[in-house]
């Protein structure tokens, strides 16, 4: 049985007085949680969040990663600088990384394949545009982006990671895909893992994201290929993202 992840994705937002306030909150009201339960901060906040999640069940991690170690790259926060504050998961690829910062399906496979090589778990985010579903093309674009990963890490790299089905059309824009609409992606998902390796594809957990909220969580999380999903705004609340800790 796999179990529930809900990790909320806090995007470009918080200041330490919101941090403090949103975790202590969460804190609060984590104990009736279904499901295990993630943070991911702005790297800045990220010792911050280490100093108040210290000893909770909440794990955390960062919203990317470079796919270098050290050296001549600035602007970047490595894998050994995460460890060094404790990440457990840095996202990889999410849509707004490849749209708004040009990152490339390679680009996603590096830093999923650097997170892995200091023991972080990737969260590797796929997802189509609203025009590639409208084209019928979203299988062929969610395949694209997993078989990057697959041809750099070998499909037994997915085991140790989660993967987040986020259809683009579906991010901040209240328009969440239906519980059918994204167990039919997931199923695909697992399906095609499966076809590599069965057992792996048992075990990735697959969760779903794009408005995400307390009224339809349970219904999403309910799916069978749906292990959790991927918080942008309803993150940002404790009393919103609670209730969706509390789902499923
Ligand atoms: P929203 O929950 O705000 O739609 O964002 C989803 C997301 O992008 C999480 O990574």
């Amino acid at each position: 049985m796999r179990r529930i992840l809900v990790a909320g994705n806090w995007k470009l937002n918080g200041s330490t007085e919101t941090i403090k306030e949103l975790l202590k909150g969460i804190l609060a009201g984590i104990s009736d949680a279904k499901a295990d339960v993630a943070v991911c901060a702005p790297y800045i906040y990220i010792p911050l969040v280490q100093d108040i999640l210290a000893g909770t069940e909440v794990g955390y991690g960062s919203q990317s990663i470079s796919e270098n170690d050290s050296g001549a790259f600035t602007g970047e926060i490595s894998g050994p600088m995460l460890n060094d504050f404790a990440c457990k998961y840095a996202i990889v690829g999410h849509s707004e990384r490849r749209s708004l910062f040009c990152e490339k399906d390679t680009d996603t496979a590096n830093k999923f394949a650097a997170a892995r090589k200091h023991g972080l778990t990737p969260i590797l985010c796929v997802g189509e545009l609203l025009e590639e579903r409208e084209q019928g093309i979203t299988e062929e674009v969610v395949s694209r982006q997993l078989d990057a990963v697959i041809e750099l890490e070998g499909v037994e790299a997915l085991a140790d990671a989660v993967i987040a089905y986020e259809p683009v059309w579906a991010i901040g824009t209240g328009k969440t895909a239906s519980p059918q609409q994204a167990q039919d992606v997931h199923a695909f998902i697992r399906g095609k893992i499966a076809k590599l390796n069965a057992e792996v594809a048992e075990k990735v957990q697959i969760l779903y994201g794009g408005s995400v909220n307390g009224g339809n969580a349970d219904e999403l999380f309910a799916m069978p290929d749906i292990d959790g999903g991927l918080i942008g705004g309803a993150s940002l609340k404790a009393e919103d993202f609670l209730a969706i800790c509390k789902a499923g």
